[in-house]
């Protein structure tokens, strides 16, 4: 089975990647948060840094475009094949209000005829160079049922894998993933395709495959993976005591990188909170822990987040 870690702005960053896959080294392809190349440039200095390959040391990265632009697009592929890339992700699912307002992400989904000379852009180049492009993609702008004539669009093109969100821009990341448009990808689509979406258990796993009649594989997984980081080796079936030891050593190795890059307490520790607002599932349910909970959100220095998050550690 083959397990890919989403792309989450803010989150999944290179010091995330590098920790996550030394102390659990089993996701086959992490995709990196979008880069967004501008008129004046590819890739952000920020950008460059995350996907540098000095700071991605042994992991399968893929790096992902925003862009309704092909010559910006070409432009950002073209840098980050000279970084060793062979394969880059195309973003058609950000629903952010800016984002779709200037008709990128999945608000390039509704101008059809302005992503089909797009693709056919991208994906001359893609020949031309032996580069590989996959599509991360919802099922529509505005009505799930324009992804039948989008998934007929990506047909034409020899995408390398097409990796689906099955919501609308609308659902941003909330209520039920559209699973049965995910079968029609499955059966009609002509490249490989992953499922993505709300898989934060074994369980949600097991019935989408009842859903689905087969085992989605590969899969992609977000906020499942970010909550609880041993999800994948319990897909896996591959589960142990040192879970807890694990995650232990995930936080600290995050908690020291982070304060290498940022200054000052505040930054790291708004960096720390972030991920808190994910792993408290894994905590719930002890009253002790509630309060802390809220005592980590307003810990200003780090003597102050240590003394909170080394007992919730601990507990
Ligand atoms: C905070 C956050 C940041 C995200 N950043 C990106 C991104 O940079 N590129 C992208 O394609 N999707 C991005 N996503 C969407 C996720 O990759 C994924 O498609 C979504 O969370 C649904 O999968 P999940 O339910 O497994 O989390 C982001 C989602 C969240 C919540």
């Amino acid at each position: 089975m083959k397990i890919y870690f989403a792309p989450l702005e803010g989150i999944t960053g290179y010091i995330f990647r590098n920790a996550y896959n030394e102390i659990y080294g089993n996701v086959d392809k992490f995709f990196s948060p979008f880069v967004a190349p501008s008129e004046s440039s590819p890739l952000t200095p920020k950008e460059r840094r995350d996907l540098s390959p000095e700071n991605n040391h042994g992991i399968n990265l893929v790096p992902q475009i925003l862009t309704c632009r092909s010559d910006h697009f070409i432009e950002a592929a073209k840098e980050m094949q000279s970084m060793g890339y062979r394969e880059v992700n195309l973003n058609l699912g950000c629903p952010s209000g800016t984002v779709c307002a200037k008709g990128k992400g999945a608000g390039f989904l509704e101008d059809t005829s302005a992503l089909q000379s797009f693709l056919f852009d991208i994906y001359s180049f893609s020949g031309s160079e032996g580069m590989k492009i996959s599509i991360k993609t919802r099922l529509g702008y505005e009505q799930p049922d324009e992804f039948f004539s989008l998934l007929d669009i990506f047909n034409e093109f020899p995408v390398s894998e097409l990796i689906v969100h099955p919501r609308i821009r609308s659902d941003f990341y909330k209520g039920e993933p559209r699973r049965e448009y995910f079968t029609h990808a499955l059966s009609h689509a002509k490249c490989p395709v992953v499922y993505n979406g709300n898989i934060f258990t074994c369980k949600d796993y097991e019935d989408l495959a009842d859903a689905l009649g087969s085992l989605p594989d590969p899969v992609m997984l977000g906020r499942g993976l970010v909550s609880d980081p041993s999800l994948a080796d319990k897909l896996r079936g591959d589960t142990s005591e040192t879970d807890m030891l694990k995650f232990r050593k995930l936080h600290d190795t995050l908690y020291h990188e982070y304060q290498k890059v940022m200054a000052p307490d505040i930054n790291v520790l708004h960096k720390m909170r972030e991920l808190w607002s994910y792993w408290k599932v894994l905590f719930e349910g002890r009253q002790e822990n509630e309060r802390d909970f809220k005592r980590l959100l307003k810990a200003k220095k780090y003597a102050e987040y240590e003394a909170v998050a080394y007992r919730i550690l601990e507990g």
